[in-house]
């Protein structure tokens, strides 16, 4: 069966941009946070509070969260790796959170500069000092269907480490098919095995990239396994500067075309929604990935 109801998880402000070369200035970003909420978007990963020297483009987040008018309603989790990053997102009013981890070495050391096992030491006084601040803490497993370094990736390597993350107290957790290797059936053992291991579907969520177009496939997979929240970006923008060959999540309005189609409530407006990737499109200077975005532009 497939669910009535899916929570579109909107990744754009954040995995969408944080590879972009030129800096977008923090009030566009703010309007385009704005645009996503009123197209219905509801959960909206608005930035990350990281070191400003890893991820230049979003060096401006103190800047944008003030930018951002109370939005009541609108949850705007954003990502922490450390202790100092939660430092600033507690200072700047921030109360959900994103830590994310690594199923695989590689990506440990090239994204975060520790090992597995220094990072999850990073995450556990963040996700600690978060719970007891009232803060909701999500967990992304990275290379969770393949890396680019490792090649495949042991199902139970990544159970391992979610399962670690997840001891730590945190509410969800995203399974990040990080560089868009993986497929439908890969997905599906993947979800059965994080359930056997007591990680409940309702705690999982997707994050697809959609490099070997096979986001919406593999959506559909989790979608039949029982999960209901779904990462996406408007407009299929992004990619992670410190995965080789990642390019842009599933884009919102593909995901948002074939939920619609299948009956499935997701309370966005899908026109709204493609003005919206339209228009940073622009000002990015590249049209849309997005199939349906393209689809649905005026001719
Ligand atoms: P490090 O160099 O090991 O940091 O980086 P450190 O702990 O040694 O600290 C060095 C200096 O940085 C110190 O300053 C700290 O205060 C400062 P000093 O004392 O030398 O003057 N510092 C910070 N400053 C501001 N904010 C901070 C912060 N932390 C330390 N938060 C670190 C370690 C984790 C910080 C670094 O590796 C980092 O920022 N990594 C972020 C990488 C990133 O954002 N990657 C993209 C997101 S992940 C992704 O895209 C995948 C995902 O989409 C899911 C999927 O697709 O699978 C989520
Ligand atoms: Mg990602």
């Amino acid at each position: 069966g497939l669910p009535d109801r899916v929570t579109i998880y909107e990744v754009g402000p954040r995995d969408g941009l944080q590879n972009e070369k030129t800096i977008v200035p923090a009030d566009v970003k703010a309007e385009f946070v704005t645009r996503l909420a009123d197209a219905g978007l509801r959960t909206i990963e608005t930035t990350s509070f990281v070191h400003p020297k890893w991820v230049p483009q979003l060096a401006d987040a103190e800047e944008l969260l003030g930018a951002l008018p109370p939005s009541p309603g609108v949850r705007r989790p954003v990502l922490v790796p450390n202790e100092r990053g939660l430092e600033r997102a507690l200072r700047n009013g921030v109360t959900e959170i994103a830590i994310f981890g690594s199923a695989t070495e590689s990506f440990a050391r090239r994204n975060l500069n520790r090992t597995v096992d220094e990072s999850i030491a990073m995450f556990a006084p963040v996700v600690e000092r978060a719970l007891a601040e009232g803060l909701w803490v999500r967990a992304y497993v990275s290379m969770a269907c393949g890396d680019p370094w490792e090649g495949d990736v042991p199902i139970d390597q990544v159970v391992r480490v979610a399962t670690r993350m997840m001891d730590l107290g945190c509410a969800q957790l995203s399974i990040g098919d990080t560089i868009g290797v993986g497929t439908p059936g890969q997905v599906t053992a993947l979800i059965e095995a994080l359930v056997a291991a007591g990680i409940g579907v309702d705690r999982l969520a997707v994050h697809f990239h959609d490099t070997y177009g096979q986001a919406l496939a593999n959506t559909l997979a989790a979608l039949r396994a029982g999960v209901t929240t779904v990462d996406a970006s408007a407009g299929g923008i992004g990619g992670c500067p410190f995965a080789e060959s990642a390019t842009g999540n599933l884009a919102t309005e593909d995901l948002v075309w074939m939920l619609h189609g299948l009956g499935i409530d997701t309370g966005v407006d899908l026109d709204a929604l493609a003005a919206t990737s339209r228009w940073m499109a622009e000002r990015l200077g590249r049209p849309s990935p997005s199939r349906v975005v393209e689809a649905l532009s005026p001719k």
